[in-house]
């Protein structure tokens, strides 16, 4: 059986379709291979003790795991050498890292959620790496925080490892959805998804429901409306689903549809969710898998993000789902 690989699936984006230049391809190499690297730290669970927490904060006041750390400092080694990137900027780091002067400078920012869902890791649930690729502005040699103030539509690739059961590789480069899985005796991320789409119709939502004190109308409509099943307004039954790892959430609304929804509440008056490494690449993926991604109000993929680290409503999956709730909000 001819198994493609990623390498080749890339170069034939880039002989076929021109999507993917010679640097971009390198680029998604590199992080694969970083990808790789945190996946085998992953699998090897308690026995080193990464899992623990090592005393110190990110910038979004969250505590720091040892596997956080150290997923982020496997992609900043893997990518800072190569001579794509002229910056870089991570859930885990408060300013964007500049390339150092040893090294060349690319065309391309990278944005990253080294290891999303870490607070999972001491339950044995997975975890994953979300990325977004964007281009550096034209004469920009230091790229600063206001380089990276581009909104998710002008993403040129985003993708985002599951390490789960399988280590699942998703990618866009703005032709589709595609999956990977690693297989570990050869090492290589093997094409097992070729056209990822989300069904428009779904019977499945995913909510972290201990917020509902503090939905909006809107959410607390669409949601109760799920509630009452068959008998209620949708007369039809739903099933919920809430893993606490956005990666496999997500994963699973491109196998099998559903909606995904972290909205703003009275507590998360911004939302809970990042938008510059968690919202929009998650976004760009779900539109390429035909599904849609909104705050409520607009767009997550049209919004001008206004600081690096800034935190965003989302609701995406199944097109018809996002677009009913969006509906709910402009009716509110
Ligand atoms: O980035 C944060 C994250 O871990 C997501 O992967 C996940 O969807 C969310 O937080 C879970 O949040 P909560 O613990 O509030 O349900």
């Amino acid at each position: 059986m001819h198994r493609v690989t990623l390498t080749q699936y890339l170069i034939e984006q880039q002989r076929n379709h021109g999507r993917v230049s010679p640097e971009l391809r390198l680029l998604i190499e590199i992080i694969a291979r970083a990808c790789k690297a945190i996946s085998h730290a992953v699998s090897k669970g308690p026995l080193t003790g990464i899992g623990d927490v090592v005393g110190t904060q990110n910038v979004q006041g969250e505590a720091q795991k040892k596997l956080d750390v150290i997923a982020n400092e496997v992609l900043v080694e893997a990518n800072e050498w190569g001579g794509q990137l002229a910056a870089m900027v991570s859930e885990e780091m408060d300013a964007p890292y500049q390339i150092p002067n040893r090294y060349p400078k690319g065309e391309f920012l990278l944005l990253m959620d080294p290891l999303d869902g870490s607070s999972n890791l001491d339950v044995n649930i997975s975890v994953g790496t979300i990325f977004s690729v964007l281009r550096c502005p034209d004469g920009v040699t230091e790229p600063d925080e206001k380089a990276f103030m581009q909104p998710g539509n002008k993403q040129v690739a985003a993708g985002f490892a599951v390490y789960g059961a399988a280590t699942i590789l998703v990618l866009t480069v703005g032709n589709g959805v595609v999956g990977f899985t690693l297989d570990r005796e050869l090492g290589s991320f093997i094409l097992t998804q070729e056209r990822i789409l989300i069904p428009a119709e779904t019977q499945e939502f995913a909510i972290n429901a201990s917020n509902a004190r503090n939905w909006e109308p809107p959410v607390r409509r669409y949601i109760d409306e799920c509630l009452a099943g068959r008998t209620g307004p949708r007369g039809k039954d739903f099933n919920m689903r809430w893993v606490a790892s956005m990666v496999a959430d997500v994963y699973r609304i491109l196998s099998r549809g559903g909606i995904f929804m972290y909205p703003r509440d009275a507590k998360h008056k911004d939302g809970r969710l990042r938008l510059m490494y968690e919202a929009n690449p998650m976004s760009f993926i779900v539109e390429q898998a035909g599904g849609a991604a909104t705050n409520g109000r607009e767009r997550i993929l049209d919004i001008q993000p206004q600081k690096l680290h800034q935190r965003v409503g989302v609701v995406l999956g199944s097109r018809n789902e996002v677009e009913r709730v969006a509906r709910y909000h402009a009716e509110n």
